[in-house]
């Protein structure tokens, strides 16, 4: 079985857009090695979208851009391999793909074919240039199924940004993950409005089918493709925390040549990604704390707390906006009378110690975008 737990990797989009080539890929590879990251689980390296000629070949076949990939993609697919990492491609439901090249519509079993001759591990399929007349359900069952047909194992990623109630659908279509938002930006407006739109989507995410809330912009700083402004490492380790929380795919978007410390910590939290990698594979549910945020609509201070296969907790309180805040949480809001004779015993994922037993509540501050991370379990007092 695919995607037991969210996929993890990296994806050329959100920094190098259509600046890819067979070099940055065997470079990136050997960096996801050397740096720890395929070891810390990040296993799919995937090109994305830009990677083709625009026309097919006499047999009907995409075809590889010979000025960025000069050996093809069997060669640069045996070369990831052989770093034990695994290898992943993008292609569209459309007529185009969404940056104008041709794309998968009626060549669904001609190109899943081809991916799999060439030794592809994931299908990233996007949704643009779609006709109107043919519903986007059918076409991801229709490459569902073509995937199905060449015989190897294809985590197969489906974006088709959270429209047509696709939560509803995508499960039963074969699909192993399924973008729920629009395109991040590396800023922090979009990754709070990324996560706010999430709100009610809880019970569509699990082992099989995550809930993909798009590709990380942790490390970017402002550089390439989607970097519209940039973040500070207080913001990147808090969107980190939550995609984690989320039970969202955990695909790194910078350049990991040229990583930062900062960066380096926060996608390397080997205790962060196992609260993504639990497992039990269920998305947390959100408590606000306090009323709404600064938009009228939503609490800036949330708690989110995702229930975990050694039968304890994580629970990760987040400040998304730019002032500090005062939090306190009722642990009866988790379930827990003070009647029952429990406590939480608290590990701090982030300062990586104990944290104390709470009884009753759990109060502190945090500064602005700032968050904390528990894994918690119930003890008796
Ligand atoms: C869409 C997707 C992005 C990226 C681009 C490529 O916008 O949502 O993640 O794949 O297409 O053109």
């Amino acid at each position: 079985m695919l995607a037991k737990t969210p996929p993890m990797g990296w994806n050329s989009w959100n920094t190098f857009g259509q600046e890819i080539s067979d070099t940055l890929i065997r470079e990136t590879a050997d960096k996801m090695v050397e740096e720890g990251l395929l070891e810390a689980g990040y296993e799919y390296l995937v090109i994305d979208d830009c990677w083709a000629l625009m026309e097919r070949d006499g047999q009907g076949r995409l075809v590889p851009d010979p000025a960025k990939f000069p050996f093809g993609m069997k060669a640069l697919a045996d070369y990831v391999h052989q770093k034990g990492l695994k290898f992943g491609m993008y292609s569209c439901d459309g007529t185009m793909t969404c940056a104008g090249y041709p794309a998968s519509l009626e060549h669904e079993f001609i190109d899943a074919q081809t991916f799999a001759d060439w030794g592809v591990d994931f299908l990233k399929y996007d949704n643009c240039y779609k006709p109107r007349s043919i519903e986007s359900r059918l076409l991801y069952r229709r490459m569902a199924m073509a995937l199905r047909a060449t015989g190897r194992d294809i985590l197969f990623s489906a974006c088709n940004w959270g429209t047509d109630q696709v939560e509803t659908w995508i499960r039963s279509t074969g699909a192993h993950m399924w973008r729920s938002t629009g395109d991040i930006q590396d800023n922090w407006a979009s990754i709070k409005s990324i996560v706010t739109s999430q709100d009610g989507r809880e019970p569509y995410s699990g082992p099989g089918c995550y809930n993909d809330i798009d590709m990380l912009v942790v490390g970017m700083y402002g550089k390439g493709n989607v970097g519209l402004g940039g973040c500070s490492d207080v913001q990147y380790k808090s969107h980190f925390s939550l995609w984690c929380m989320m039970n969202s795919p955990l695909m790194i978007g910078c350049d990991v040549r040229s990583m930062s410390d900062a960066t380096r910590e926060i996608l390397m939290n080997r205790e962060m990604i196992a609260v993504n990698q639990d497992p039990e594979g269920r998305q947390s549910y959100m408590i606000p704390l306090g009323g709404v945020g600064d938009d009228g609509k939503y609490a800036d201070s949330r708690v989110y707390v995702k229930p975990l296969a050694d039968g304890g907790y994580a629970i990760g309180f987040f400040n998304l906006s730019g002032e500090a805040q005062r939090q306190s949480l009722a642990l009866w809001d988790l379930g827990l009378p003070t009647a029952a004779g429990y406590g939480l015993k608290l590990y701090d994922l982030w300062a990586h110690k104990e944290a104390g037993i709470a009884r009753e509540h759990i109060t502190h501050t945090l500064d602005a975008y700032d968050c904390r991370v528990y894994r918690a379990s119930l003890v008796r007092l």
